[in-house]
């Protein structure tokens, strides 16, 4: 029997020193994309795909993305007060019913694989799904809601994969193909940031994933993997055989957040999808493009 899909971990708890020193009092995750924080996408997505039950592992001074999700009461009280409708509506997806979320501490970052293996009493014995926020999935279907219909129709893991161009294979974990219809890939192996010359595919996973209870099995072991970190990838890989174990092409446009070019990159085209903000947007890029343009001629 498949288990249906309740549990989501996102892990916050990463230093975010590429976005230092906006990162140095604030989350990462916190940042955000037009008008809402990276978190609360990651948040809205999960619960698209009938995400129920949410766990942060958070770490030092990351305390505003669990309040995100409470009652901001004296706020609500002015809005409603002032007759701001429209702002208090604009609130409600930050409201989740009551004790669906929790937070659990990794002290150290000590790496990603380390982060998921902190939320372990809350994942259980359960399928769940990861979402990194810092990864922002532009589409029409939630990318996680993709996600969650292949693993109904696979029964095991399931990761969310793109292709990157092979000189940057040694950023992303990448993908050892052993079948691909061009939209499910069957895994035969994962290997964390390989150097393109010796990687297996230029198929890389993007933050989403679905994955079974039994990683934790191999996450308790601690061994360390690229860059003396506790990596997801090297558990994840062990679980080939064991379970079936896919890629999908995910339909949509992914912006890495966590990095510069990737964040500004996000706020144009989530801005150029808001009725109320294109036109005003349309126009300052056409001034920047011809400028841009000038500078180059
Ligand atoms: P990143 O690789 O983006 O690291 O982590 P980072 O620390 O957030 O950012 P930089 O590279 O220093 O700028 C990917 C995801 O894994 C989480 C991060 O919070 C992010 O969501 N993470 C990473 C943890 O929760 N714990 C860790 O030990 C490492």
């Amino acid at each position: 029997m498949i288990k249906p899909l309740r549990k989501a971990v996102l892990p916050v708890a990463g230093l975010g020193t590429r976005f230092l020193p906006a990162t140095k009092a604030m989350a990462k995750e916190m940042l955000p994309v037009v008008d809402k924080p990276l978190i609360q996408y990651a948040v809205e997505e999960a619960r698209a795909a009938g995400i129920e039950q949410f766990c942060m592992v958070t770490g030092r001074g990351k305390t505003a993305l669990v309040e995100h999700f409470d009652i901001a009461y004296e706020l609500e009280v002015t809005l409603k007060e002032r007759g701001k409708h429209d702002v208090l509506r604009s609130l409600q997806s930050t409201q989740l019913p009551p004790g669906a979320i929790a937070a659990v501490r990794q002290q150290e970052p000590m790496g990603l694989g380390h982060a998921i293996w902190c939320a372990r009493a809350f994942i259980g014995d359960d399928p769940f799904v990861i979402l990194l926020p810092d990864d922002l999935v532009l589409s029409d279907v939630p990318c996680t809601k993709q996600l969650a219909d292949a693993y109904y129709e696979t029964g095991g893991c399931v990761v969310a994969v793109t292709e990157v161009p092979r000189e940057h294979t040694n950023r992303y974990g990448i993908l050892d193909v052993a079948y691909d219809d061009g939209k499910l890939v069957e895994v035969a192996g994962l290997v964390e940031k390989p150097k393109p010359e010796v990687a297996p595919s230029n198929l890389s996973i993007i933050g989403r994933y679905v994955l079974m209870p039994q990683v934790l099995d191999f996450l308790s072991r601690m061994e360390r993997g690229a860059g003396n970190e506790v990596q997801l990838t090297d558990a994840m890989a062990k679980l080939i055989g064991l379970v079936p174990f896919h890629g999908l092409r995910y339909e949509g446009r992914r912006f890495d957040c966590g990095d510069k070019v990737g964040f500004l990159e996000a706020q144009l085209a989530f801005a150029l999808k808001r009725p109320d903000l294109a036109p005003a947007v349309r126009q300052f890029l056409r001034h920047y493009v011809s400028e841009a343009a000038e500078t180059v001629a």
